[in-house]
């Protein structure tokens, strides 16, 4: 008991003092990893061809946008479409234009540096927003809800996914079965400074937000809020 909630304390204690961009070694490591392993990227092939995305046609903001896979695979899947993304981490949006460039997409996909509190962008500017597993990484999300909620248009919606606690090491690490003690370090080093939602926590968070209308529901690994936009 008194374990638990030493370990409770110190979370929350690094997650307080941590940036929340991810770090630059982070990113070399979360690239690598998520290029090597079709585990994650498949899901987000899953979301980038759901039939809502498909069809807009505009402008769609991607929060956390990391490596940029999910604009890349939504820019394939939808010519219609431009899509800004915005991460906290410089050396991350480097290693995106990077991407964004060899997929020959530089025209659909812009990236800039920036966190989801203080969006650089007019009121009621996007058509859709996406998040894909950068939710828990936000130290107040009521706040980047709200800002969320400026930059969207009236009566369009957000999707914000998230994963319901971290994946395991095995089905993420394409290396594991080689480095397993070393990936399993940095495995619980990253765990021990995020801490991941529930539904119960999640509802809190929204109600406390501008969005009125919402629901949560599960896709395969993640579970996604839908939030809406009177
Ligand atoms: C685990 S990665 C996910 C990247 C990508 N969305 C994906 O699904 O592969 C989380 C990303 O969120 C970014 N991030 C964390 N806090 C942020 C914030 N407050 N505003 C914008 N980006 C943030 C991090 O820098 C990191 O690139």
């Amino acid at each position: 008991m008194l374990n638990r909630k030493i370990q409770k304390f110190v979370k929350q204690t690094l997650k307080n003092i941590a940036p929340e961009g991810t770090s630059f070694l982070a990113t070399i490591i979360y690239s690598y990893i998520i290029k090597k392993s079709d585990y994650y990227t498949k899901y987000l092939k899953m979301i980038a061809k759901s039939n809502e995305i498909k069809q807009i046609n505009g402008t769609i903001l991607d929060v956390g946008s990391g490596p940029a896979y999910l604009p890349i695979y939504i820019a394939k899947s939808n010519p219609n479409c431009k899509i800004i993304c915005v991460d906290a981490s410089l050396s991350m949006v480097l290693i995106a234009k990077q991407n964004v460039s060899k997929a020959k997409l530089t025209e659909f996909i812009k990236l800039k540096k920036g966190k989801v509190y203080n969006l650089n962008f007019p009121n009621k500017f996007f058509d859709f927003v996406i998040s894909t597993s950068s939710l828990h990484y936000w130290k107040n999300p009521v706040k980047a809800f709200n800002e969320i909620y400026r930059v969207l248009k009236d009566g369009h919606e957000a999707w914000i996914f998230d994963v319901y606690k971290p994946i395991p090491p095995q089905q993420f690490f394409p290396v594991y079965d080689k480095y397993r003690r070393l990936v399993v370090s940095i495995f619980n080093l990253y765990n021990s400074r995020d801490s991941f939602y529930n539904t119960q926590k999640i509802n809190k968070i929204i109600q406390q937000s501008h969005f009125k209308r919402s629901y949560i529901e599960n896709f395969k690994i993640f579970y996604k809020i839908v939030l809406q936009k009177a």
